[in-house]
């Protein structure tokens, strides 16, 4: 058998190794500056004035929920084909994740339907750039009322550009993973962005069991331990310096994959004049379950898209939601890493091409 094909392979090397052996060396494995320069780094590739480094990005979307006073009462609108971290975000500050559909061709919220979930509880709603691909910014913001916060699940959309705006500047805070399989990463971490500085203050006190580093001790609210310690900010200091350079390999990666299956099977693409992130390619087929069980047995490791969340004990009372429906069954991440050959790609498009 020829050898496997990783889902995902981190883009990590002798610079990360350097950088880790560095912070071994101080001794200074959490809160020390590895934090500071990491933050600074993510704020300019963001365009925020701030970012504010956490222990993951389910750490970020929860505090970011913390830092609006989302509590009991509040509705928070989510999109219902996502990874359940944004929903589990809102309902675990005493919030409702009030779901809306999506399209399923683009995998990201159904603006049309937003206006038809707001209530006066609306208090925020959390687009996904699902996969990379920037929400369709203009058309939320015209639906939804200036009160209303937006914060954006930026999770896979790292140098992601909306219209030649970048993602996680777009939202009142934007909200970074750090995970293996996204496009920077440190194994595990997350960050807030804003340039909402009473935010970033709220975020980095709740981040740190809510001490106020004021000098008096006292914990006016109390908060969680979310830091991410220098050794893992260290490894995402150097990726996040060649941000471009990991963009624009994927970016050819996606470009092989779409050459050879355009027109056999839905492929994934920005809006016009938007720039993907290309977090994963995932593509959509009739025989996803078939495709899914044959390319794992030849060792090409595939993975379904995401969750559909009514289908989740956590969330079924809500629906129905056929955009997502839709998505959840037809949509099949394919391997893919800065580190693709064009073989490989072959390979895997060969094995799909059975079931086009
Ligand atoms: C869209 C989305 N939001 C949030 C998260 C949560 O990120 P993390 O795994 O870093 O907690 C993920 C991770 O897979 C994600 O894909």
């Amino acid at each position: 058998m020829s050898e496997p094909i990783r889902l995902a392979r981190p883009d990590v090397g002798e610079a990360e190794l350097a950088a880790v052996a560095e912070v071994v060396a101080t001794g200074m494995l959490t809160m020390g500056p590895k934090v500071g320069e990491l933050e600074c780094a993510l704020a300019g590739a963001c365009g925020t004035s701030d970012a504010v480094a956490v222990s993951s990005g389910t750490a970020a979307l929860h505090l970011a929920m913390m830092a609006l006073g989302i509590g009991p009462g509040d509705e928070v609108i989510v999109p219902a084909y996502t990874f359940p971290a944004t929903a589990n975000a809102v309902e675990l500050c005493g919030g409702k994740a009030v779901i809306v559909d999506v399209d399923p061709d683009t995998f990201n919220l159904d603006i049309g339907l937003v206006s038809t979930a707001l209530t006066p509880q609306t208090k925020a709603v959390i687009p996904v750039h699902l996969f990379g691909r920037p929400v369709p910014w203009a058309e939320l913001r015209a639906v939804v009322p200036e009160e209303v916060a937006l914060v954006e699940d930026a999770a896979g959309a790292l140098g992601a550009r909306y219209r030649g705006t970048l993602c996680g500047s777009l939202g009142v805070m934007g909200c970074l993973s750090f995970h293996p399989r996204k496009i920077v990463t440190t194994g595990e971490g997350g960050a807030v962005t804003t340039s909402d500085a009473g935010l970033a203050d709220a975020i980095r006190r709740f981040r740190h069991h809510g001490i106020v580093t004021r000098g008096d001790y006292d914990i006016p609210e109390p908060g969680f331990n979310y830091r991410m310690p220098d050794l893992l900010c260290a490894i995402g200091i150097p990726q996040v310096n060649r941000l471009e350079e990991l963009l624009a390999a994927r970016e050819r990666v996606a470009g092989w994959y779409t050459e050879r299956l355009q027109h056999l099977v839905l492929t994934p693409r920005a809006a016009d004049g938007d720039r993907h992130g290309w977090q994963a390619y995932v593509v959509q087929l009739d025989r996803r379950d078939e495709a899914l069980q044959s390319l794992r047995a030849e060792g090409i490791e595939v993975q379904i898209g995401t969750y559909a969340l009514h289908h989740l004990g956590a969330y079924r009372d809500q629906g129905p939601f056929p955009g997502a429906d839709r998505a959840f069954a037809r949509a099949l991440a394919l391997p893919f890493a800065t580190t693709m050959t064009e073989a490989e790609c072959d390979r895997v498009a060969e094995a799909l091409t059975r079931f086009a």
